[in-house]
Order: structure tokens, then C-alpha cells, then sequence
């Protein structure tokens, strides 16, 4: 068969790249994915399975920075998009072992790129048809004030936000002019590839696109990001370790929101633009860990808040970012996307997919997370 688009979707076996790919293989049987991912801690084919037989799939055990290996691929694959999710992306794990966010995220960016330019501009045709679409973070932009602690009402409201909790905590979001401002060696790595992206659209013509979302959350996510962490220790009754005051304020969207306004983008994004991605969404950690605690015990069958006494106030996270929130304007009036779920509805769906799928838990948090977990928590 032959296909109308060939794109490799680097970190597909990750959190946000496996929504990413099921959307893709699903929606585009014309289109050839290519799920690229070096299969780190955080890579996992079973996020994949009900994908993985698809005639148009296509998963290559690899490592970004790999840079000979990339361009072979490239060009054996004869490849018109890449859309680069591969990541390090857990900022405590940058505070303890900076190189490696370095490496991956910067290195790795720069060899993807490298590779494109270096394939693309061997064809008579040159850029023409092609695209780098870069995933990135709010936090390259740094941390906002908490300067309305109490909460305000948001200038917008989205689907994601029209729960029974909306506030804005603070007059001020992330804008697509907003100043670069990384605190923790996730951002900054994230903030240097997101620049090389740009450098090679204004020093070689490459059609790029860049996007900043906020905090994801939904299926498949890593037990060490807050929410999936959470869910796993309520079930077991283990300590919820709440960083500092827990008054940090995050900007939640669905996981398969962020999959959509992807697939928009790099359909319809303007070559050379950022857009951030978000649903005005914002929640104290405070705040949505006791949603979360409720919601398991509801359907776990306990007391709902019964679990409450888990939560525990440890140590606070080196340079902890107070508050991130996006404004997502440009991305609603000028590709009309918008969220589609309604926040409540969401967490209700990603726990539920945590309880009912337990044994996927459990292979990931048995041997080398164990020991993550111990050391990561040992200090605190
Ligand atoms: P994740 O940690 O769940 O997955 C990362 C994937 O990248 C894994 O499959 C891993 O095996 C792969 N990978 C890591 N190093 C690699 C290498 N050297 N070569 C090839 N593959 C490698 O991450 P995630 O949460 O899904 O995030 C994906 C991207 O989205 C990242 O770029 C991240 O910065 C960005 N992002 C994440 C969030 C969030 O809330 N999780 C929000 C905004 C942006
Ligand atoms: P995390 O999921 O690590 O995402 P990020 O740091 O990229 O925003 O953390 C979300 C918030 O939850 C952040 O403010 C740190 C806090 N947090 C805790 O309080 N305890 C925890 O065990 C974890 C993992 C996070």
C-alpha cells in the first residue's frame, strides 16, 4: 500500500506520545506512523496494545540522539513529518540527574532536527510538504505569582473548566510573547530544544511548529507524576507526600485534548508559530488531590474522604514553580479547538482507568520503581 504521509512519532510509547499514535493509526489509515521510542523507564508497549497489529503501525526501538540511526530511518522510511515527544520529563528526576535531561531533550532535539534538515534537503523538493512539529511545556515560561490565593473568576472559561470549581489564581498567564524564564533542569532542557527548533526555521527554512501545553493528565501516565501516583497509593493506603504547603497551583487538561489539538496543529498550525495549549483549568494541589482521594474512595466502595489522613506534608521540591497558567486564546480563535471534557468528568474517567487496570500498575511498579520510589522519597 502505498501511503499519503509518512511520520515519525518520536516517544510514542510514552504517556502523551501513546494517545498521540492510537489517534493517529486510527484516524489516518492513509497516513504510515512510525512510533520511535528508546523504550527509557517511562517507555511502555503495553500503552499501545490495542494498536499495535495495525497495518499502518510501525514501532522502532531507537535512540533520539542516535543521530546515523535517525537519518538511516529517515530515509529508508522516506519520512515527510516528525512530531517529537520524546522527553526526560520529570522534574524531580532533573533536580537529581540534570545530564540526562540534557542529553535527551537537547542533544536528542538537535539530532532529530539535524537528521530532517540533512534528509529533507537531499529531495528535489526540498521542505515542500514537510514538518517538525516540536511538543513542549508551559514551564519553560517560568512561574507565575499566586496573587489572588482565594481565586478569582477567570477571564474565559472552557469545557474543561466549567466544573464546580473555576478560579484563576492570579491576573496574569502565559502567553505565546510571554518571556522564556526556566527554573528546574526540566525547563531549562525543554526552553534550549524548544529554541533550536526555532533556529532551524529561521537559519534553514525548516517548516516548524512549537507548542506549550499545561499539566496532562488521563491514561497511561507514569506513577510518578502526581496524579497516577496518587491513585496507586490511595488504593494501597500508602502516604500521599504533599510538597510543601501543597498550595502550588497547576493548569490540568485531558491527555486525549492535548492528542486533538495536536493532530490540529499539525494539519492546520502555521509553519514557524507557537501556540499554547490549555483549558483554563487551574486547581491548588491541595484542591485536586482531595478530589482525587474522594473519587477513589467512592468507587472503591469506601467512606468518600475516609482516606484523607494519607496525606502527608513533606519537604518541599528545590525551586518549586508556585503557579502555571495558560492562555490558549490564539489556539481557540485560530484553529478553533477547545477542550471536550468537562474537568470533573475527566478525573472520574482516570481513576476509574487506574482501578480497572491494575495490572498494568502493577507491572510498572514492581522491580526498578521500587527502588525510584525509596530513594525519591527516602529524604523527604
Ligand atoms: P513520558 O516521560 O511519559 O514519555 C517519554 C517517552 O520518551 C517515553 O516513551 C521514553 O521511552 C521516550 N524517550 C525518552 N528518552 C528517549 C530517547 N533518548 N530516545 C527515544 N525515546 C526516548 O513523557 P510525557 O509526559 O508523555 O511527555 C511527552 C512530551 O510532552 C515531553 O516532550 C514533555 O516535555 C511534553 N509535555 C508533557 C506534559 C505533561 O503533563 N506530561 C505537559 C506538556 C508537555
Ligand atoms: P508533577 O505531576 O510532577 O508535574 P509538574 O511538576 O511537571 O507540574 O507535579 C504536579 C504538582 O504536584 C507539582 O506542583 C508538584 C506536586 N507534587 C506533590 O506535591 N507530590 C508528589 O509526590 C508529586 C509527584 C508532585
Amino acid at each position: 500500500m502505498t501511503y499519503n504521509r509518512t511520520i515519525i512519532i518520536t516517544g510514542g510509547a510514552g504517556f502523551i506520545g501513546s494517545h498521540v499514535v492510537r489517534l493517529f493509526v486510527n484516524k489516518y489509515p492513509d497516513y504510515r506512523i512510525i512510533n520511535l521510542d528508546k523504550l527509557t523507564y517511562a517507555g511502555n508497549l503495553a500503552n499501545l496494545k490495542d494498536i499495535e497489529d495495525k497495518p499502518n503501525y510501525r514501532f522502532v526501538k531507537m535512540d533520539i540522539c542516535d543521530f546515523e540511526a535517525v537519518m538511516a530511518l529517515m530515509q529508508e522510511e522516506k519520512v515527510d513529518g516528525v512530531i517529537h515527544l520524546a522527553a526526560e520529563s520529570h522534574v524531580d528526576r532533573s533536580i537529581k540527574d540534570p545530564f540526562t535531561f540534557a542529553q535527551t531533550n537537547v542533544m536528542g532535539t538537535l539530532s532529530m532536527l539535524q537528521a530532517a534538515k540533512i534528509y529533507w534537503e537531499s529531495l528535489p523538493e526540498r521542505y515542500e510538504g514537510k514538518r517538525f512539529y516540536h511538543i513542549s511545556t508551559d514551564e519553560v515560561y517560568g512561574a507565575l505569582e499566586l496573587s489572588h490565593p482565594e481565586g478569582i473568576k477567570p477571564p474565559y472559561t472552557t469545557k474543561a473548566s466549567s466544573g464546580l470549581h473555576h478560579e484563576a489564581y492570579g491576573e496574569d498567564f502565559f502567553y505565546e510573547t510571554t518571556k522564556y524564564n526556566p527554573h528546574s533542569p526540566y525547563s531549562a532542557a525543554k526552553a534550549s530544544s524548544d529554541h533550536f527548533v526555532r533556529a532551524y526555521h529561521d537559519t534553514y527554512g525548516m517548516p516548524t511548529v512549537v507548542t506549550n501545553c499545561s499539566n496532562n493528565y488521563g491514561p497511561y501516565q507514569f506513577p510518578e507524576k502526581l496524579i497516577p501516583l496518587f491513585i496507586n497509593n490511595i488504593r494501597h493506603r500508602k502516604p500521599l507526600p504533599v510538597y510543601g504547603k501543597g498550595e502550588n497551583v497547576r493548569d490540568w487538561l485531558y491527555v486525549e485534548d492535548h492528542a486533538r489539538a495536536i493532530d490540529l496543529i499539525f494539519h492546520q498550525g502555521k509553519v514557524a508559530e507557537t501556540y499554547n495549549i490549555g483549558g483554563f483549568n487551574e486547581w491548588k494541589n491541595i484542591d485536586i488531590i482531595k478530589v482525587v482521594i474522594n473519587t477513589v474512595d467512592r468507587l472503591l466502595g469506601r467512606k468518600e474522604g475516609e482516606d484523607m489522613d494519607l496525606i502527608t506534608y513533606v519537604t518541599d521540591r528545590a525551586g518549586h514553580d508556585m503557579r502555571y497558567a495558560i492562555d490558549s486564546t490564539k489556539l481557540q480563535k485560530e484553529l478553533g479547538w477547545e477542550p471536550s471534557l468537562q474537568f470533573e468528568e475527566g478525573i472520574e474517567k482516570t481513576v476509574r482507568w487506574y482501578l480497572d487496570n491494575q495490572e498494568w500498575m502493577d507491572n510498572i511498579t514492581s522491580g526498578e520503581y521500587e527502588k525510584y520510589y525509596e530513594d525519591m522519597y527516602k529524604n523527604r
